[in-house]
């Protein structure tokens, strides 16, 4: 073999991956374009907005310069590829108080107003794609999912329900205030020095407002979703089979 044939062949080999592998899907993935319901799958019409509230991006970057992804994935698998629907509450909440079953798998607008995608690179902690919807319907039902997030964040084995979590606190982003007479309205309920309070950051309120954004449960067309949760509109046929 020559120098020149084996320079061509390794070129090759690793071009074509990297074409088919990086170059294709970014640009199929990077304006993706908006997909419609259908009126017959999915009983509506018209085109799918994802929708998502906060500051999105400022709240992704203090996300990704922590590490977060380390240890939680936001990717719920579709099920050809293992079975995070089941997971609870992972993939949406089985038992929605307004909507019922909303349990779904991602799709590639669930990372919409975000530079990457955090899929992540374990599963050391709970997959975050609906985080903010657990807090808000679950962990912090009564109270304020923002004062939740902000002391799992600050201390996540203060909590009486997880004495034992691994989760790292990320006290730095937190900051020691002196104070005179009142503590501030943001302060923490915790132990502060004498005259002095703990708030959060601006880097841990925007990470707050980007994990109370994860609400990644909404119905999605049915072209996109490979295991759509059963739909009044398929149900139908079944429930009208012939009796008797
Ligand atoms: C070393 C691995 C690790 C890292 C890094 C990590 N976590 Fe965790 N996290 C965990 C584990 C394990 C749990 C589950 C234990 C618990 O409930 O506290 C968890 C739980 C959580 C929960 C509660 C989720 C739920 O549904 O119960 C949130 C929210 C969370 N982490 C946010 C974060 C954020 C934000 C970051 C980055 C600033 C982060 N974690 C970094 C391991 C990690």
């Amino acid at each position: 073999m020559t120098f020149r044939s084996f320079a061509f062949g390794l070129t090759t080999t690793f071009g074509a991956a990297w074409l088919a592998v990086v170059i294709v899907p970014f640009f199929l993935m990077r304006t993706p374009k908006p997909v419609s319901f259908d009126e017959t799958k999915d009983g509506k019409e018209g085109i799918y907005h994802p929708k998502r509230a906060g500051r999105v991006i400022n709240g992704a970057e203090v996300y990704s310069a922590n590490g977060c992804y380390h240890c939680h994935t936001q990717l719920i698998r579709p099920t050809y590829a293992g079975n995070d629907l089941g997971r609870p509450d992972w993939a949406g909440l089985k038992t929605d108080e307004a909507r019922g079953d909303t349990r779904r798998e991602s799709n590639i607008f669930d990372y919409t107003g975000e530079k990457f995608a955090q899929i992540g690179l374990n599963r050391l902690g709970p997959d975050l794609s609906n985080v903010g919807r657990r807090v808000e319907a679950i962990y912090a039902k009564d109270a304020d999912p923002e004062a939740w997030l902000l002391m799992h964040l600050y201390d996540p084995r203060a909590n009486p329900e997880r004495p034992t979590s691994t989760c790292p606190s990320f006290r730095f982003l937190f900051d020691e205030v002196k104070v005179q007479g009142q503590a501030p309205a943001n302060a923490l309920p915790v132990q502060a020095p004498e005259g002095e309070a703990i708030v959060p950051s601006h880097e841990a309120l925007a990470l707050v407002e980007y994990l109370l954004s994860l609400k990644r449960d909404d119905t999605v067309p049915a072209s996109i979703s490979h295991a759509p949760a059963t739909k009044p509109a398929e149900a139908k046929p079944a429930a009208a089979a012939p009796q008797g």
